[in-house]
């Protein structure tokens, strides 16, 4: 129970790794608010997740929605200790083929939106000394993979902000984090993710297979615990050691040729 009297607000919270935080939360002891855009799936969740869990409907890149996220949040259980901004949407378009109108719309909702419930959330946290963000960023926000132009410059502007946030907010007690999962099973991975990118993951990612939402929750835990009092402005990657990985081949010391002793 390391989360035990705490309150959190998970974003995007009715499926895939924001349910699993929301799931990880309540099972340590936390009162959840469960906000999605989608009224039934956070519904669905709040059911299934009991009498400590309580959903909003609400779009986090609209300014009244965040307003409302905020009233029902403090309507319901008086204060906020956790935040993670979760609610993202992914994108896969070719930069040659990127409109404008789809640029910033990832951009409005990934950055903008995380921006505009973090800061309604860190001014309730900054009046009472305490207060605990993670915001969820992305493997395809520090490398440059095919198609993620929106995506990824949407991630990098996360894990910025992120740093920025937790300069400005140290004093005022709030420690803000990021966890950047890389390929991770969910509802959105199974229809986004071709063959193609399936095996380009299991080939590049050191441990040659898809993250489960719930070890993205085991991290969101620990960032929101008393373990992690003095981690702050920090990304946290969940990735199976996809950043770490350079060359990656079987190497065989003694099969191996050098480019000098190979004629022709
Ligand atoms: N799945 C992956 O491989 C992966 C990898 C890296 C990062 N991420 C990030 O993790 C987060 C969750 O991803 P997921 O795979 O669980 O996605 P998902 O699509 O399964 O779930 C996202 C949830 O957010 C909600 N949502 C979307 N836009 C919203 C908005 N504007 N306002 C409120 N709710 C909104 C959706 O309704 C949905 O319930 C996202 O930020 C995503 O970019 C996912």
């Amino acid at each position: 129970m390391r989360l035990s009297g705490r309150t959190a607000v998970v974003t995007g919270a009715g499926r895939g790794i924001g349910l699993a935080i929301a799931e990880a939360y309540v099972r340590e002891g936390a009162n959840v608010v469960i906000v999605d855009r989608d009224l039934e799936v956070a519904n669905d969740a709040a059911e299934r997740l009991g009498e400590r869990a309580f959903a909003v409907r609400a779009d986090i890149s609209v300014n009244e929605d965040v307003e409302t996220i905020v009233r029902e949040t403090i309507g319901r259980f008086g204060t906020v200790d956790i935040l993670v901004n979760n609610a993202g949407v992914g994108a896969t378009t070719l930069f040659l083929e990127s409109s404008r109108e789809e640029f910033e719309r990832v951009v409005r909702i990934n950055l903008t939106g995380t921006f505009l419930v973090a800061q309604a959330f860190a001014r309730i946290m900054a009046a009472k000394g305490y207060g605990r963000i993670i915001n969820i960023a992305s493997l395809s926000g520090q490398k440059g993979g095919v198609g993620r132009s929106a995506y990824g410059a949407s991630k990098a502007g996360v894990e910025l902000l992120t740093k920025v946030m937790a300069v400005e907010l140290a004093e005022s007690g709030i420690n803000v984090n990021n966890i950047a999962p890389g390929p991770i099973l969910t509802e959105v991975s199974k229809v986004m993710h071709t063959v193609e990118t399936r095996d380009a993951y299991h080939r590049l990612v050191p441990q040659r297979r898809y993250g489960e939402p719930s070890e993205i929750a085991d991290a969101a835990v620990f960032l929101a615990s008393d373990d992690a009092a003095y981690i702050t402005g920090h990304t946290l990657n969940v990735d199976g050691g996809f950043l770490a990985a350079g060359l990656m081949f079987p190497f065989d010391p003694k099969a191996s040729k050098r480019l000098g002793q190979i004629s022709e």
